[in-house]
């Protein structure tokens, strides 16, 4: 496994749910972790007690074009090195082919694609040279199969999918390796009214959190494209 130590891992939506779980998870492995949240403020209150030395907070909105490059370039200006990004950010809709309004719909794809590819296309640079650069795009089952009628986020997720196989193709040569994760239901605020499932009974944001870190922990001989997240019993496709 690589050594955490001076690594530097950037977390999008590290405010709450699973994005702050990975975010913990990684400080407390001892990475060195820029974490990236629309309200700022929210964030600080998740690393109060933490050492300065290995936090840096950036206002991030995924629909920001601007916002992605500075982010990358603080915190490579800070730390002199990037490692990883986990592309979190996300958002739910409930928009379908046949109902709601299409600006809902490239709200949804400039957040769940456009956001993780604007801090590919300002991080990899940097990724690359490293010679262990790793990506890990929180997905969903719903970039898998289609259940529900969700179709824009269905599609963001399908998109997510291509996008990390490709970053991995692109930056395998230069040691970067891209993982997906693709959880079912994780017991967090984008969860809950979804489904009549308690939220016991559904992944754990911090299990995830530790399957993010393990996907940039792995040696670049031991890369896992994706990872298949189940906490009920559901036909394997
Ligand atoms: N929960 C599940 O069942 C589940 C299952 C499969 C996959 N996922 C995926 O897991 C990831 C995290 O979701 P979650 O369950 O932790 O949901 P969540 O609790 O709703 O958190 C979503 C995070 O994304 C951030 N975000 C939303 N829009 C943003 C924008 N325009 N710019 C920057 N950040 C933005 C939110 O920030 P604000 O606080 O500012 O809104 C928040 O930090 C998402 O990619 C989601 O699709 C979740």
């Amino acid at each position: 496994m690589i050594d955490p130590k001076g690594r530097v891992v950037m977390v999008s939506g590290a405010n709450r749910g699973i994005g702050a779980a990975v975010a913990k998870c990684l400080y407390d492995k001892g990475y060195i972790v820029s974490l990236g949240a629309r309200d700022v403020l929210k964030v600080e209150a998740l690393t109060v007690g933490w050492d300065p030395d290995r936090v840096l907070l950036s206002a991030y909105d995924a629909r920001d074009v601007s916002m992605a490059k500075n982010w990358v370039a603080q915190t490579v200006d800070r730390f002199g090195r990037l490692d990883g990004i986990v592309n979190n950010a996300a958002r739910y809709s409930d928009f379908t082919i046949e109902y709601g309004d299409l600006s809902d719909f490239d709200d949804v794809l400039a957040v769940n694609i456009k956001g993780p590819l604007l801090l590919l296309r300002s991080g990899m640079p940097h990724l690359r040279k490293t010679g262990q650069g790793r990506v890990v795009n929180v997905a969903s089952m719903s970039g898998k199969r289609v259940v529900g009628k969700h179709v824009a986020y269905a599609m963001s997720k399908f998109a997510l999918m291509a996008l990390t196989a490709q970053t991995r193709s692109d930056g395998w040569d230069d040691g970067l390796r891209a993982t997906a994760l693709c959880p079912g239901f994780v017991a967090t605020d984008m969860a809950e009214p979804l489904t009549d499932r308690s939220l016991e009974t559904m992944t754990q944001p911090e299990e995830l959190a530790e399957i993010a870190a393990l996907a940039i922990a792995l040696p670049n001989t031991a890369s896992v494209p994706e990872f298949r997240i189940q906490s009920f019993d559901e036909p394997m496709i």
